[in-house]
């Protein structure tokens, strides 16, 4: 897909459509006005006869309007125009999006940008219209053996801006657009392969892959052997009753001198999760092939950064891995040793993804890192307590869980934060280790993150439960949703000092 932005009028476009809102009702916005004046009242004619309210999402095409020049005008219905909010705007584009690939407007020149969103500036709606449209676009269709293909597909779209001061925040607004959905498309991409062919393995082919792409980027990862030598004995104990070699990937974006901390983030990558010798119930079991979904994540926000040549460091872990029962397995009652020297006693092989982690987490202080977030499809816990709208947060660091949540909001990917307080530590007691990996029923997502915590003292730290949020289950609907890419893109480009917000 092709982008640009424009500042100019509605009805001197030569295009194959442009796109104009409408709002309840029957309210025409300031360019559907201009269409109407230069058109004799064509367009507030059809509204007064009833074809359409401006309810939100409703579309009405038309062809050879009087005296505009392009071959056709999407009028958008865009609610009322005080309610018009984030979330309206990004419906109302996606709608729009699907409207204009179904009826062959290989072009178009869109004026919605123009519409006023509470709160938010011409950079924010280009950007987001931008993202939404990618996102909205995607489709995984590689393992189809006959894809469905639209006839004539919308190729090219044209930004509408105000005034001309503004075309610069329009441009930079669709380069970080672009980046980030490239990000959300590489996430999506790996997190829905399916298990068969995405392993651990193949996880470590994407990280080395993105070293050959950028020169900013290099890879190495680190197999079984050398987790021996580390000491990881407790990320070794998961995916010992696998096939599947576990492989570490460790992705080093360098933007700025080498001498700058870096900030880390690692990705839970449990390439299947069947639960091990705990196995899970069979129904929807597929969908535990997602519980790559923090890796996935990682890696998509690297490319996003590369993208962007984001002046700052940065290493992705992709701590990839695979959880099976099988006479090697590791079993409720086990003990293991982890790389920090902390013992740990195994009460349930389904909680896995804390001692993977935790491992990966020792490993990354080494880089003596400004910051380090993981992120993981954690804990089933976290699906109960908030749904799939926002991804957990929890951290014991308050300005860098105040970033994130900023960061969330401006990237309309949401996050909400979760205590972590002393209190819930006494969850994990155990008579035998120095704590076990379970914390029982009550709070599953905070008892989770306090284990994670106890691996985590040498340097600031937050942690990101996505189980609910990085993809959509059941249905035919199902996939990787791409998140948490906006997000952590977003707190990523504020470091870096990009503007955003203007
Ligand atoms: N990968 C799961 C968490 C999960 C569950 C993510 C459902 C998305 C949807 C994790 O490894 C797990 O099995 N967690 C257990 C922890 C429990 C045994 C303490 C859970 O949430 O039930
Ligand atoms: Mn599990
Ligand atoms: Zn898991």
């Amino acid at each position: 897909m092709e982008f640009s932005v424009k500042s100019g009028s509605p009805e001197k476009q030569r295009s194959a459509c442009i796109v104009v809102g409408v709002y309840e009702p029957r309210r025409l916005s300031p360019v559907a006005e201009q269409l109407d004046k230069i058109s004799d009242g064509y367009i507030s004619n059809l509204l007064r006869r009833g074809d359409l309210e401006g309810k939100p999402g409703q579309m009405l095409l038309l062809h050879h309007v009087p005296n505009v020049l392009s071959e056709r005008v999407l009028l958008v219905g865009c609610g009322k125009e005080r309610e018009l909010d984030e979330r309206q705007y990004r419906q109302i584009i996606t709608k729009t999006i699907s409207t204009l690939n179904d009826t062959g407007s290989m072009e178009a020149v869109c004026f919605l940008t123009e519409l006023h969103v509470k709160g938010r500036d011409t950079y924010w709606k280009v950007r987001h219209a931008v993202e939404t449209t990618l996102d909205s676009l995607y489709t995984f269709d590689q393992l189809k053996s006959k894809k469905d293909e639209t006839r004539r597909p919308l190729r090219k779209i044209v930004f509408n801006v105000p005034t001309r001061r503004e075309l610069t925040l329009g441009e930079n607004a669709i380069e970080h657009g672009v980046a980030i959905a490239a990000g959300m498309k590489a996430t999506k991409d790996v997190a829905n392969m399916p298990p068969n062919i995405c392993t651990p393995a193949y996880l470590a082919e994407q990280a080395k892959d993105l070293a050959m792409t950028y020169d900013t980027v290099t890879t190495n990862i680190i197999g079984e052997k050398e987790m021996q030598e580390l000491g990881m004995h407790s990320y070794l104990a998961v995916g010992r009753g696998s096939r599947n070699e576990s492989m570490m990937s460790v992705i080093h974006y360098q933007g700025t001198d080498e001498k700058t901390a870096p900030i880390v983030l690692v990705g839970k990558g449990l390439t299947f999760d069947s639960g091990g010798i705990s196995i899970k119930p069979s129904d929807g079991m597929d969908e535990m092939k997602y519980d790559m979904g923090g890796a996935a994540g990682v890696y998509g926000t690297m490319k996003a950064l590369a993208e962007m040549n984001l002046k700052i460091n940065v290493i992705g872990v992709l701590a990839g891995c695979e959880n099976m029962p099988g006479g090697d397995a590791y079993r409720p009652g086990d003990v293991l040793t982890t790389m920090s020297g902390q013992t740990v006693e195994v009460l349930n092989t389904d909680a896995e993804g804390r001692l993977v982690l935790c491992d990966a987490l020792t490993y990354v202080e080494a880089f003596d890192p400004e910051l380090v977030i993981d992120v993981a499809t954690l804990t089933g816990a976290c699906v109960v307590a908030l749904g799939k709208h926002a991804t957990g947060l929890l951290s014991s660091h308050n300005p860098l869980a105040h970033e994130l949540l900023n960061a969330s909001e401006q990237s309309g990917d949401r996050a909400w934060r979760l205590p972590l307080w002393d209190e819930y530590q006494d969850q994990l007691e155990s008579p035998f280790a120095d704590f076990s990996n379970l914390g029982g029923r009550a709070a599953g997502t905070i008892t989770a993150a306090c284990f994670l915590s106890r691996f985590t003292k040498k340097y600031n730290w937050a942690h990101l439960d996505i189980a609910g949020t990085a993809w959509r289950s059941g249905g035919k609907d199902k996939g990787a949703t791409g998140r948490p890419v906006p997000m952590l893109s977003q707190f990523l480009m504020n470091k870096a000092g990009v503007e955003t917000e203007h």
